[in-house]
């Protein structure tokens, strides 16, 4: 039914989803670049309705993001809450680290602009005023982390091995005995990260590993500590995560 619908609405060259509510686009230049970025550049992967089920999506771990269900990874707003306009252009320009998700410098600002309001009309959820929150004011990071970070580090070894072994592993792998079974928002296997990973799909700076040990990863099993740890222990576990390395440089 939603797709018979999409396909009549898109004839009549309105955005999917969004004219079912009686909702037009407030700028019809730019919508329309967006849909011609978006058809160009995105629809093989996050598919013609934004059901991350494009052409390439096939066997892709993990998936292109579904845009229909309105839960996003890489925020800088409060756990659950929308990502930020700037949150989805650090997606669209600098890719994901890890995942399939290309880096796009070749677009002018104004085309990623129209393609971040473009992929907005796949969900309902931005239309709710509810469901926007402003980005997190987090701590600059502590004076010890330049000075005096080992022994901090081993304190949040100490943090790691208690809260985290779980699902990442005693070796910080992403292989912990929590894993099989776990499953993210979408419906597939939810892979926790191995921590010895050069790159981090949402950055390895300690204020990177601060911000997600802060928010969490919604949508995945990868909780907000914000509650459960003190800012001091998500230093230092941002700290130890800092000194790990794949097992292959770390020998040298
Ligand atoms: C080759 C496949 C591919 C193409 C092409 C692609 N993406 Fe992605 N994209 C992905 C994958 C895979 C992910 C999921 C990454 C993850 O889960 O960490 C993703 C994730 C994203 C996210 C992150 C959502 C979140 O959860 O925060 C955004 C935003 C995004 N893509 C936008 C775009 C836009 C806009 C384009 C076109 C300009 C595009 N992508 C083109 C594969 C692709
Ligand atoms: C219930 C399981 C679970 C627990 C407990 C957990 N994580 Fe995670 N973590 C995950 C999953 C799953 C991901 C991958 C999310 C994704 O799909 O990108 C993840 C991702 C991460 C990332 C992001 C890596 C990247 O590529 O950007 C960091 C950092 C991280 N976890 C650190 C920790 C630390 C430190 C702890 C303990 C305080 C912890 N996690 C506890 C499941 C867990």
């Amino acid at each position: 039914m939603r797709h018979w619908l999409a396909i009549l609405l898109s004839f009549a060259g309105v955005a999917p989803g969004g004219a079912a509510e009686g909702f037009m686009p407030p700028d019809e230049s730019l919508y329309a670049m967006g849909r011609f970025v978006y058809e160009r550049n995105c629809l093989v992967c996050h598919g013609r309705w934004g059901d991350g089920d494009g052409e390439l999506a096939k066997g892709m771990i993990p998936k292109p993001r579904k845009f229909s269900a309105g839960i996003f990874k890489y925020r800088t707003t409060p756990a659950g809450a929308l990502p930020t306009d700037e949150d989805l252009t650090r997606t669209i320009r600098g890719g994901r680290a890890n995942t399939s998700m290309p880096y796009f410098t070749q677009l002018s600002d104004r085309e990623v602009r129209a393609v971040v309001e473009f992929i907005k009309f796949f969900s309902p959820r931005w239309r709710k005023p509810e469901n926007y929150a402003a980005p997190v004011k987090l701590p600059e990071p502590p004076a010890w982390l330049d000075a005096e970070a080992a022994p901090r580090a081993a304190q949040g070894r100490a943090t790691f091995t208690l809260v985290c072994t779980p699902c990442h592993g005693a070796q910080a792998d992403g292989k912990g005995p929590a894993v099989a079974g776990l499953k993210d928002a979408w419906g597939d296997p939810a892979q926790p990260a191995d921590l010895r990973s050069p790159a981090f799909r949402n950055g390895r700076t300690p204020p990177d590993i601060f911000r997600v040990l802060t928010l969490g990863i919604h949508g995945t099993p990868m909780p907000s500590f914000a509650e459960a740890l003190t800012a001091e222990q998500r230093w230092e576990l941002a700290a130890f995560i800092s000194t790990l390395r794949p097992p292959e440089t770390a020998k040298k």
